[in-house]
């Protein structure tokens, strides 16, 4: 039995994964698209755990610049809708975002969980404390806790654990709709979430402005800016 049908009167579960293109129109640029982060830097460079033991000048130089970048841009009509989505909407709504900006939360999302970090704070590579990260960090900054010198972003880096199992699992499980939002089905554990939801019995949207790599995963698809077509779907969802 479909999940629609055995809870025909249960809200729908609402599980939204968002990617660097919700905050594209924002002013933040993507990883993959011809002009963004990954044609200008190399991964190996900046964003591992090696690049860190080897440079984390470097490294640290990367992330500066990008938390100055976030701080700058303000949430879109995206990130917004969203918010209104989680107000308005009956049922369980959570968030699953691998952005590292804070947008989701400074529009006002509060069901969310940052897979992929934030670049909004610290933690120490000695002792795993975290703290808010100060505008510009430095490796030399001492730990507030165990005072050891090997302060890093608080991202998870290609190699490590994504952030946040103990709530996903259970998410993609009981979701009765799956939304992708802006993310280019590159990544995993991410880029599986999809077909994932989709085996468990969810119905998967995407909205990207082109088909993600997992496009056969998804059985609607929305192609086109995420501002004015995140804005028309919570609208759909919330006049059924
Ligand atoms: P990508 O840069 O791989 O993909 C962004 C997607 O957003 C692309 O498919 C674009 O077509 C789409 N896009 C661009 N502008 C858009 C717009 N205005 N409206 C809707 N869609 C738009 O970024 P992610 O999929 O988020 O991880 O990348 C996943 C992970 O790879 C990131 O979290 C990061 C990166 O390496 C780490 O750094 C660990």
């Amino acid at each position: 039995m479909s999940r629609s049908v055995e809870h025909a009167m249960a809200p729908e579960k609402i599980v939204i994964l968002t990617g660097a293109g919700i905050s594209a129109e924002s002013g933040l640029s993507t990883f993959r698209d011809a002009d963004g982060l990954w044609a200008q830097h190399r991964i190996e460079d900046v964003a591992t755990p090696e690049a860190f033991q080897r440079d984390p000048a470097r490294v640290h130089a990367f992330y500066n610049a990008r938390r100055a970048k976030a701080a700058e841009v303000m949430p879109n009509a995206a990130h917004h809708a969203l918010v209104r989505l989680e107000a308005e909407h009956p049922g369980a709504v959570l968030i699953i975002t691998q952005n590292v900006d804070d947008l989701h939360a400074r529009a006002g999302s509060r069901n969310l969980v940052h897979m992929h970090g934030r670049l909004m704070g610290a933690l120490c590579h000695a002792c795993g404390h975290r703290w808010p990260a100060p505008p510009e960090m430095h490796a030399t900054d001492p730990c507030p806790a165990c005072s050891a010198a090997q302060t890093r972003p608080d991202i998870v880096w290609f190699g490590e654990t994504p952030y946040g199992a103990e709530v996903i699992d259970p998410a993609l499980a009981a979701a009765d709709i799956f939304a992708a939002i802006g993310t280019s089905g590159n990544v995993y554990p991410a880029a599986a979430y999809a077909q994932h939801a989709a085996r468990l019995g969810a119905r998967t949207v995407q909205i990207n402005l082109e088909p993600a790599s997992n496009a056969r995963d998804f059985d609607e698809s929305h192609i086109g800016p995420a501002t004015e077509l995140v804005p028309k779907w919570v609208e759909s969802i919330l006049n059924r």
